[in-house]
């Protein structure tokens, strides 16, 4: 089930050669192609070609300074990319790639400026996801891709968020399924003298450290961006992963989340809680995994961002997640879908 402007096209799971071969030849020649990953869908173009990258920025209505991830399917690409890959880098790569961990170096000149957005960075991701790594190989040449939502929304984790945002945008959409991790890759740059933790993600920063040593943690990943300080990664300024809703996180017990919800809740909210609580709050609610399990809240929070956007829910009060391993990425995601609108109770 598919669909484009001119053309069907009927890319299911299970690519099969012709499929491939046929998306390989639109991403060739400057086509715009949404993929799934193992973290979220991306919207990719042939990296190396300005003209494709900028249809991109188009699609998504996203801001013009904001750089891209690159996509690679083989550590050999990755030289072409970058000036220089230092010790601590090849590490990382062999402990965690193919898998949800993008690495910034310094750019080599191969880097069209649309890419990097005039910064002289760029980051570099191998995907696990067979689907990407086949498409990137049909291609032959590096994805550049961002997630494939409409600028500001929540990221799409199925093939039908992505058709919700891309539908009649671009030039096609591969159905892979669910995106297994649900939240975007970790993002950390070692182009500077000490390596910072930009995005936090799939690979937690205890798996960082656990190679690099040492770690610095950029404040944008856990406080709102002071007004006139330049963003160590510009997609840290931006307001982001936001539903139609108004996001409220409450922080504290259950019963301190049901005392607030009783004394303010208005016509529309709803509650994101976590398995089992639907039971006890007063509200209708949606879960997004128990308590403790991080890795199912990061597979399902963007869907119940998305959800409640199809339900014209007004606010939404969530249940604050642990914020240790994976969950400090699906903190990090829900305090900026919160506008930082953060109570505790
Ligand atoms: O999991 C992912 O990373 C997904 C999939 C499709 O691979 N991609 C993704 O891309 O999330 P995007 O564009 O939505 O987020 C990339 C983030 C942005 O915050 C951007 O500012 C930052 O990475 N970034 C990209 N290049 C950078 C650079 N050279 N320096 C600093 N930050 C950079
Ligand atoms: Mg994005």
């Amino acid at each position: 089930m598919f669909d484009l402007n001119t053309e069907k096209y009927d890319f299911r799971y299970e690519t099969d050669e012709k499929q491939l071969e046929r998306v390989g030849e639109i991403l060739r020649n400057g086509g715009l192609v949404a993929i799934p990953t193992e973290t979220v869908y991306g919207l990719a173009a042939n990296a190396f070609d300005g003209e494709a990258v900028k249809k991109i920025f188009a699609a998504k209505g996203r801001p013009q300074d904001n750089p891209l991830i690159v996509h690679i399917n083989a550590l050999s690409q990755w030289n072409e990319l970058v000036s220089d890959i230092p010790e601590n880098a090849r590490r990382l790569a062999e402990a965690y790639w193919p898998g949800p961990l993008t690495v910034i170096l310094k750019k080599s000149d191969a880097i069209p400026d649309e890419v990097s957005a005039g910064l002289d960075t760029v980051a570099v991701r191998m995907p696990s996801h067979k689907t990407a790594a086949e498409i990137i190989g049909a291609a032959g040449v590096p994805l550049a891709a961002p997630s494939a939502n409409i600028s500001g929304k929540p990221s799409p984790t199925t093939f039908a968020h992505t058709v919700n945002d891309m539908d009649g945008k671009i030039d096609a959409i591969v159905d892979g399924g669910e995106c297994d991790v649900g939240v975007e890759s970790t993002v950390v740059s070692l182009a500077g003298d000490v390596p910072v933790l930009l995005r936090p993600g799939g690979i937690t920063p205890e798996q960082l450290t656990d190679v690099l040593g040492e770690l610095e943690i950029n404040d944008a990943v856990y406080n709102k961006l002071a007004e006139g300080t330049a963003a160590a990664s510009p997609g840290m300024k931006y307001m982001h992963y936001s539903p139609d809703a108004q996001v409220i996180i409450l922080r504290g017990s259950i019963e301190g989340f049901c005392r607030y919800i009783n004394e303010n809740r208005c016509d529309g909210d709803e509650a994101l809680c976590f398995d089992g609580e639907e039971k006890i709050i007063n509200m209708p609610c949606l879960c997004y995994g128990k308590r403790e399990d991080l890795l199912t809240q990061a597979h399902k929070l963007f869907d119940a961002l998305r959800e409640f956007d199809r339900r014209g829910t007004k606010r939404v009060f969530v249940r604050c997640p642990d914020s240790s391993g994976v969950g400090l990425a699906v903190f990090n995601r829900l305090i900026r879908a919160a506008a930082f609108n953060l109570i505790d109770v």
